[in-house]
């Protein structure tokens, strides 16, 4: 049994199918990457691992525990950390208040250790501290919800379209952190319309199209096959 096992998932809003019969499965430690264009489907995968839009039918396995259909904080405290592409920040709050949030442990010496790592991992966050949210450049919101997720001490971190909107620099900047974080032995899946930033981290990488996976493979062999890139991805 893999680390993370997705079975065959069907997944709606109301009467519109989203997913059909999507399978994905991840070893722990390994980063893999979703990609596909606008509304292929990668928000919604990610949202039915986290229990937020749960698939009507198939499973999903994660660490040996059938998660299928389990509500959100139930899937938090099993270790699954989500950053989501709308970022969530309380606008209102400060950064060191937004983080805290995010910690599942809330005996203080454990929040001052799980501080220090994701201070540690994004320096800047230490000085914006203080900060409202709300007041945030898009970069350090992005680097703000990464860290939140972070705060959770999860096995596995979900990542949704983690570069939307940001400038080359603070790609390169998120880059770097994620490799740290793959260092660490994170288990990672990450959804990106930009495939060149995802390609460059991941271990292996699936590509969905309408709600179907039509690529599930190795990095160079997908960089290889120019018209599945072109089809899917339109790189
Ligand atoms: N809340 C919703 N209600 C109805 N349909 C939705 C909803 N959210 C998404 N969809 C539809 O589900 C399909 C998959 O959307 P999804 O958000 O998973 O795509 P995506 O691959 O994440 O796209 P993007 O790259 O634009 O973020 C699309 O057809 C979309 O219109
Ligand atoms: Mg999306």
């Amino acid at each position: 049994m893999a680390f993370l096992e997705i079975e065959g998932i069907n997944t709606f809003y109301g009467v519109f199918q989203a997913l059909f019969d999507v399978s994905l499965r991840l070893e722990e430690g390994e980063a893999v990457c979703l990609l596909g264009r606008n509304g292929a489907g990668k928000t919604t995968t990610l949202s039915s691992i986290v229990g937020l839009n749960s698939p009507r039918s198939g499973s999903i396995t994660f660490k040996g525990t059938n998660v299928t259909g389990k509500r959100p904080y139930e899937i938090a405290r099993l270790g699954v950390g989500f950053a989501p592409e709308n970022r969530l920040i309380f606008q209102d709050l400060t950064v060191r208040d937004n983080l805290e949030l995010g910690c599942r442990k809330k005996q203080r010496s454990e929040l001052v250790g799980a501080l220090d790592k994701v201070y540690h991992l994004f320096p800047r966050l230490k000085n914006l501290e203080d900060r409202q949210g709300g007041t945030l450049s898009g970069g350090e919101q992005q680097m703000l919800t990464i860290a939140r997720a972070l705060m959770g001490n999860p096995d596995l971190l979900l990542l949704d379209e983690l570069t939307t909107g940001l400038a080359p620099i603070v790609i390169q900047l998120l880059k770097t952190q994620i490799t740290q974080l793959k260092q660490e032995k994170l288990t990672i899946l990450l959804t990106e319309q930009n495939a060149l930033f995802a390609l460059d981290i991941s271990d292996r990488v699936y590509v969905i199209d309408k709600g179907t996976i039509v690529y599930d493979g190795s990095v160079e062999g997908l960089r290889q096959d120019l018209d599945l890139m072109r089809q899917y991805l339109g790189v």
